[in-house]
């Protein structure tokens, strides 16, 4: 049986799997609505994606697995899952930015997109302002396309 994915809390557990996967974890100390959904190992928490909601947009961030569980599909699964719950709260696309995973994404029906063409919420967040290298490619998931 495939392990569920559920709701996590922004906490200690969560940000040491982030460090450990070389993903920024400084911008989590501002205040931002965000969900953090996890896969856990026993009670060991192994895999994790999380949204920033940026008013009628949202920004996929956060994608880590334990490098002791990498390619199980735990980081599909859990791209998919942040997608529903963005296309629950009724979004019709939602972004990110990645300097590590562009392939990955585009894998699964990602597209890059001009950095030009970000929401002004997203625009103003911590991860596009500079957190991540101007280098990081930013990208596009159309919602209504499954
Ligand atoms: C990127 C990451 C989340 C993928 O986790 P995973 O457990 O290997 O992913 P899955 O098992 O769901 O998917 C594996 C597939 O994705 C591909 N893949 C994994 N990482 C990739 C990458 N960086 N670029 C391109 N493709 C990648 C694999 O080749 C595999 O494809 P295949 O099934 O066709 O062989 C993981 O490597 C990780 O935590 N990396 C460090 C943090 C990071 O870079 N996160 C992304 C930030 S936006």
């Amino acid at each position: 049986m495939e392990p569920a994915i559920a709701p996590i809390p922004c906490d200690e557990v969560l940000r040491h799997l982030l460090a450990g996967c070389g993903l920024p974890v400084a911008d989590l100390a501002e205040p931002m609505e965000r969900s953090f959904f996890g896969v856990h190992d026993a009670d060991r928490l192994v895999a994790a994606v999380g949204l920033e909601w940026h008013g009628r947009s949202a920004q996929l961030r956060s994608l880590a697995v334990d490098p002791g569980w990498r390619r199980h599909g735990f980081a599909r699964r859990l791209v998919g899952h942040a997608e529903n719950a963005a296309r629950e709260r009724g979004l019709g696309t939602l972004h990110l930015l990645t300097t590590t995973a562009a392939g990955f994404f585009t894998a699964l029906g990602w597209s890059e997109a001009g950095r030009a063409t970000a929401p002004e919420g997203i625009r103003a967040s911590a991860q596009f302002r500079g957190l991540c290298p101007s280098t990081a490619t930013f990208m596009a998931r159309n919602l209504s396309g499954g």
